[in-house]
């Protein structure tokens, strides 16, 4: 049995496998063929914190392959009265096939995992977000081909998507490009690389993002850290992505986003909603990714 708890629970080959299975599935989706290979199958969703995206792919996605979904958030679960994580895991994982949690410490996560029957997935941590940077690769693979030799610029908080992005290019061989102003930068030990050439970090986002065949970001403050809201905003200043440093990256450079995005804050408008922007696509291909993943998690290679 596999977990998905972070990117580097996978190598180079099954994401190579994963990247075929998702344009397969997506090519089914359009061609509005039916696709049900998880007919019976109850996935569990377990939110503590909020989420648009991550709930509409994994429910609809479920439901697209002929399974079912269970959605728990903490304030309307025990979770919230605290029973305890590992008994959670015990329960939930007698009754369901698959879990997907979203939650705020990476040991939570961990500590459930290692009570569950059945495989889980990270919905977004405090630490790391993989299924979605799942999506963004295959994302850049759609629009620009393989990701390997290609630099990434990552302009902002090295939060829980930077990490993610530094397991992705340690993995896929790409090289990433951070630029965070003092206090938010990555930490390396959370990004957990083995090879150290495969990030470099930046005082100046400008400079990161030159020669750069991608430009990504994220909100200032993540989930959990409203608190810090205005220090943020103070600390950001000068971090948001305009069109002066998208003009700095490759001419064909793509930008993305994994929303929620705050325009003005840090992304300018013309950014975001311009022609280099790709976050729609961004978005709809987290239903895609998922359900290769879940297929994966649950029936093994199928190819
Ligand atoms: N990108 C992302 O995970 O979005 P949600 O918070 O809406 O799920
Ligand atoms: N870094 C953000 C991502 C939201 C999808 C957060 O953790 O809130």
């Amino acid at each position: 049995m596999k977990h998905y708890l972070q990117f580097k629970d996978f190598d180079a080959t099954e994401y190579a496998y994963l990247f075929e299975r998702v344009a397969l599935i997506k090519a089914k989706f359009k061609a509005y063929e039916k696709y049900q290979p998880l007919t019976d199958r109850t996935l569990a969703m377990i939110f503590e914190k909020a989420s648009t995206r991550t709930r509409v792919s994994f429910e609809a996605g479920m439901y697209q392959m002929g399974g079912s979904v269970v959605h728990l958030t903490t304030g309307d679960s025990q979770l919230g009265r605290a029973e305890p994580i590992e008994d959670s895991a015990r329960v939930i994982s007698r009754m369901t096939d698959l879990v997907m949690i979203r939650t705020f410490e990476q040991s939570k996560l961990e500590a459930f995992a290692a009570h569950s029957r059945v495989p889980v997935i990270n919905g977004l941590t405090n630490e790391y977000h993989p299924c979605q940077i799942l999506a963004d690769i295959f994302t850049f693979i759609e629009h620009r081909g393989d990701i390997k030799g290609k630099t990434v610029a990552w302009i902002g908080d090295g939060n829980n998507m930077a990490h993610t992005w530094l397991q992705a290019a340690d993995i896929l061989g790409f090289k990433v490009h951070v630029a965070a102003p003092s206090g938010y930068r990555i930490d390396p030990q959370v990004g957990a690389v083995n090879n150290p050439n495969c990030w470099q970090a930046f005082d100046d986002p400008h400079a990161a993002c030159a020669g750069a065949d991608l430009v990504t970001t994220d909100v200032w403050t993540s989930m959990g850290y409203e608190a810090e809201n205005d220090a943020r905003l103070k600390a950001f200043d000068g971090w948001r992505v305009t069109q002066s440093m998208m003009q700095q990256a490759k001419p064909d450079a793509l930008f993305m986003h994994c929303l929620p995005a705050h325009r003005g804050e840090e992304v300018d408008a013309d950014v975001i909603d311009g022609p280099q922007s790709v976050v729609w696509d961004e978005a709809e291909n987290r239903m895609h990714a998922q359900k290769a993943l879940m297929e994966y998690l649950l029936l093994g290679r199928l190819a």
